[in-house]
């Protein structure tokens, strides 16, 4: 079994992709067979060396997993060689990534919810001007993207 380098990415890597790493490291610890490397980043540089936002963390609390120890960063390009694998919450990350990702690696950059062969699960919505009720709705998503990505990895091809 190799380990799989995973890196999830959103605008600001304080709310979405800080939650979707914890996350998936949660959801990969109860699945044999698999091993996941997990970071997060942002597109953007606005929250470089924050925490996670506080509905995030409390909002993975109530589910047992702490984030609280993640700091924020922006993608740099190493992490496209790096990585294995480079999830986007939503289109305009997606596009973001692509646009300065190496041609050679762009086959690694997917939108988290339309995973190739997959079920479309949808975008994983920016909550950071909602209230909690969004916090709490991104996780839910989150808990079945990561589910569903685990099972794409399973398929023999993706190891
Ligand atoms: P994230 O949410 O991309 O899920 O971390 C955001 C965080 C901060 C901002 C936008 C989205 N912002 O504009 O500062």
């Amino acid at each position: 079994m190799r380990s799989i380098k995973v890196l999830t990415v959103c605008l600001g890597n304080i709310c979405r992709s800080p939650a979707a790493q914890g996350i998936l490291e949660y959801a990969a610890s109860s699945r044999k067979g698999i091993e996941l490397q997990l970071d997060s980043a942002g597109t953007a540089a606005y929250h470089i060396g924050s925490k996670p936002d506080p509905r995030s963390i409390a909002e993975l609390k109530k589910r047992s997993i702490d984030i609280s120890k993640q700091r924020a960063r922006q993608v740099n390009e190493s992490d496209f060689d790096y990585f294995d694998w480079i999830l986007a919450m939503d289109e305009s990350n997606y596009k973001n990534l692509i646009a300065i990702c190496p041609e050679s690696f762009k086959n690694k950059v997917l939108l988290f919810g339309t995973l190739p062969n997959s079920p479309a699960l949808g975008a994983v919505k920016d909550p950071y001007y909602d209230d909690e009720k969004s916090f709490e709705a991104m996780a839910d998503h989150l808990m079945l993207l990561s589910d569903n990505f685990l099972t794409f990895l399973d398929s023999s091809s993706h190891k």
